[in-house]
């Protein structure tokens, strides 16, 4: 899970990670009333004051109430009510920024404190709660400075985010009543630190929770051991911490409580089956994704009935699957993360194997890029919580089953890449949550469905600034690669089928539709005169199909439009113009419309001879077509994308990104957005 997106997670109504609230990993939270007494401690206000002088920038006003007496009442202090001690310190940054590659950067954002962190902190003997996360506090050496080492009272110590260098001090352990130690960094932005020696973490006894993602423990070959000497630890994450193996043999397993491991993007470079943690049988919550594991799922998998996320992407794994039976006793399994890796066997018989008991519960399954063989079956359908359905990159066969079309919590459906045949199925215009239909690259044929046009593509109420915000990291006129999260951008890529007919007019209601790519099919008509209507568009391909007829001038309508490719079909007619489309493909402009040897005027060089009536015929052909409460529909629906599903996504897909990033090379289907290169438009 991502220790970034926690505040978002609230705001998400759904909890895959029930546990996470069950107070498993939840600070102690001292509240405390202020009336009474009032005031503060006069050494623990000078301590204070000293701290904020410690802070550089004012931008945020985090700190604006630290003034007037009552130090109690200062935003993110708590006192005793007993004591009128300071014993909490909240200063979290709320608001962290994405750097220009999309990843969370405590020094890139204006609401963060930046300066150092005072010794004056010192004073504050009765400090239990420290939360200084992603801040940009790094002194003037980058470290974490050695005296939060004597802290003594700390139960609660959060530094994640905070892009520390060097050596992690081993003074930490002389906090030995600490229960929450949080080191992590988040994906991609962390500083270099790192630790030769974690044997000072044995000194914490009751530590629950641990978290040192992103600091490099290259060399520590006995970490199991040192964790294994805490038996309170619930959550331990060591993502991309450049551990060289797991395979310790761990005799007696102390860690009864643990719920979550964490240990994707390390090297371990042995067989799954060889891993310590398999013993750890309490566990919820497993991740190893991008590991180089190789090998076949050990027949104790079997044991770990409380299982709900089980995550090995990204690995070798070459086993026959389920050939063991080993899911089931699997019962709360929610989210199965099995992508690329070199699992076989039939699909179908996966699919029958997975456990009754999973059917309604299963919210994510992703068996991409590995070698799955056989037809979609039916009973697909009874996997009702589905969300997410990822099966491209297999060796699947057959027909889209209709009954995918049951599936109505699935907000993304990827088959791309397979050898599907026989026609897109209906059915899948009753998915209302979909916000990604991928199954580009198969073998489709027949029509497109008028029907998904029903798609509403996204909830509604939400805000698309949000959404804006984390595609405008991207720099101008650069394709950005997302992972993961781009699962969620709101798209349908049926190209490279032989799909044929006409493009339905239907699919022009799809206002909230940024990517549509129907390229390298066989579809024939006009381009939809309505297709003006979409008003979130951004990308649009139809390029290499038999498209002919002139192109809609209320393509012009698509302010948002950034990429076009209209290339090879039989277009002809003026090409129309407006402020969007002359800014398109800068580079090369006539590329968008190359191969249609009837198309006439600027950018091609083909002059259009004599009278025009194409604009007027037009216009008025649009005019006519104009539905004024459709528009208004597509005006609202188009503002409002699926931001909640973006962060759904960061829910789902964080602690992927890793395994994720360490893919990239391999996945040579990736997905390019456009968007960026709009919303950084916007942003000038
Ligand atoms: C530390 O803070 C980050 C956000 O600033 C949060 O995501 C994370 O959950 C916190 N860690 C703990 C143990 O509460
Ligand atoms: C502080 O006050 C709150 C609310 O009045 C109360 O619930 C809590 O028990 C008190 N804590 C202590 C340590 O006295
Ligand atoms: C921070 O803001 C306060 C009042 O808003 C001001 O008095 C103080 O000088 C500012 N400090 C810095 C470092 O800008
Ligand atoms: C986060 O930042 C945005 C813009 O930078 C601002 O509008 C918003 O109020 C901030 N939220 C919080 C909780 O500080
Ligand atoms: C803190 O730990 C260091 C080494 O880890 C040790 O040398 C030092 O004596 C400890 N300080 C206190 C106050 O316990
Ligand atoms: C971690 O440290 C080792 C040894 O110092 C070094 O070889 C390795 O490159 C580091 N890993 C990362 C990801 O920086
Ligand atoms: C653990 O895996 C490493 C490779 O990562 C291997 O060299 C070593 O022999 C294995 N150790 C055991 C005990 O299996
Ligand atoms: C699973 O657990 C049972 C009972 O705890 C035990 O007897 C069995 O050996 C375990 N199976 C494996 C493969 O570890
Ligand atoms: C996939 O499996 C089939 C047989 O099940 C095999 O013939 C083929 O070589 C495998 N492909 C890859 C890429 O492993
Ligand atoms: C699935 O949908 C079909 C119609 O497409 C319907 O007849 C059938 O009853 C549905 N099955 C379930 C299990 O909901
Ligand atoms: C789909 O492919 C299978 C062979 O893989 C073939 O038997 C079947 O007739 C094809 N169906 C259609 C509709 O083309
Ligand atoms: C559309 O799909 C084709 C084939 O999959 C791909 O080459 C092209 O880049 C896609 N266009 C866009 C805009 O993503």
């Amino acid at each position: 899970m991502s220790r970034t997106t926690n505040l978002l997670l609230t705001l998400i109504t759904i909890s895959i990670f029930p546990f996470v609230t069950n107070g498993a990993v939840q600070p102690q939270h001292h509240q405390h009333a202020h009336g009474g007494g009032g005031g503060c401690i006069p050494a623990e206000r000078a301590a204070l004051l000293s701290f904020k002088e410690g802070i550089t920038s004012n931008n945020t006003d985090l700190l604006a109430s630290w003034q007037g007496q009552d130090c109690c009442r200062w935003r993110g202090v708590s006192c005793s009510n007993r004591t009128g001690h300071v014993i909490k310190l909240h200063l979290r940054n709320p608001n962290v920024t994405l750097n220009a590659y999309g990843y969370y950067d405590a020094c890139a954002g204006a609401s963060a404190l930046f300066g150092k962190i005072s010794p004056s902190l010192l004073s504050l003997k009765h400090l239990e709660h420290l939360d200084l996360s992603m801040n940009c506090l790094l002194g003037t050496n980058s470290q974490i400075p050695h005296l939060v080492g004597s802290m003594a009272n700390l139960r609660y110590l959060n530094l994640s985010g905070i892009p520390f260098n060097g050596r992690v001090p081993s003074q930490l352990g002389n906090l030995s009543k600490l229960q929450y130690l949080d080191l992590g960094q988040p994906d991609y932005c962390y500083g270099t630190m790192y630790s030769t020696d974690i044997n000072w973490l044995a000194k914490l006894p009751f530590l629950q929770f641990l978290s040192m993602s992103g600091v490099n423990l290259s060399g520590i070959a006995d970490w199991p051991h040192t964790l294994n000497m805490i038996p309170p630890l619930r959550v331990i994450e060591l993502s991309s911490c450049s551990l060289d193996s797991a395979n310790q043999s761990l005799p007696h397993l102390t860690l009864t409580k643990l719920e979550k491991l964490d240990l994707s993007g390390n090297y371990f470079e042995h067989s799954l089956g060889s891993g310590w943690f398999w013993k750890a049988t309490s566990l919820k919550y497993l991740e190893l994704g991008g590991n180089k594991l190789f090998g076949h799922f050990p027949d104790t998998l079997g044991n770990m009935t409380y299982l709900q996320v089980l995550g090995i992407s990204s690995n070798e794994i070459t086993d026959r699957m389920m050939k063991g039976n080993h899911l089931k006793n699997l019962c709360s399994l929610e989210i199965i993360d099995l992508a690329y890796n070199k699992i076989t066997g039939d699909i179908e018989v996966l699919m029958e194997s997975l456990p009754q008991c999973t059917r309604t519960k299963l919210q994510k399954l992703d068996l991409s890029g590995n070698n799955f063989t056989g037809t979609l079956p039916n009973i697909i359908s009874d996997f009702s919580k589905l969300s997410i359905l990822s099966l491209s990159n297999n060796n699947l066969v057959g027909p889209i089953p209709p009954q995918l079309g049951n599936l109505t919590c699935l907000t993304s459906l990827e088959l791309y890449s397979n050898h599907l045949n026989g026609s897109i199925p209906p059915e899948l215009g009753a998915l209302t949550s979909l916000t990604s239909l991928d199954i580009r690259r198969n073998d489709l044929t027949g029509s497109i469905p008028a029907e998904l046009g029903n798609l509403r593509l996204g909830p509604t109420g939400i805000k698309a600034d949000r959404l804006g915000q984390i595609l405008s990291v991207n720099t101008k006129g650069q394709q950005l690669i997302y992972h993961g999260t781009l699962a969620y951008f709101v798209s349908i890529d049926l190209s490279c089928n032989s799909l044929t007919g006409e493009i339905p007019t239907d699919i022009t209601s799809l206002a909230a539709l940024m990517n549509l790519n129907l390229s390298s099919n066989q579809l024939s008509g006009q381009i939809p005169n309505m297709i003006g209507a979409m008003q979130s568009l951004v990308s649009l391909d139809l390029s290499q199909n038999k498209l002919s007829g002139e192109i809609p001038s209320s393509l012009s309508n698509l302010t948002s439009l950034s990429y076009m490719d209209l290339s090879y079909n039989s277009l002809s007619g003026r090409i129309p113009s407006g402020p969007q489309l002359d800014i398109l493909n800068l580079d090369n402009q006539s590329l968008i419309y190359i191969g249609n040897s009837g198309l006439c005027g600027p950018p091609v060089h083909k002059n259009c001879s004599g009278n025009d009536p194409f604009i007027h015929g037009d216009l008025r052909c649009s005019n006519e077509e104009f539905d004024p409460l459709t528009f208004y529909f597509g005006l609202v629906l188009g503002f409002v994308v699926g931001l909640w599903m973006v962060f759904c996504a960061l829910l789902f897909k964080k602690t992927w990104r890793i395994a994720y990033f360490r893919l990239f090379d391999k996945v040579y289907d990736q997905v390019y957005v456009f968007v960026a290169v709009k919303w950084a438009s916007f942003a000038e």
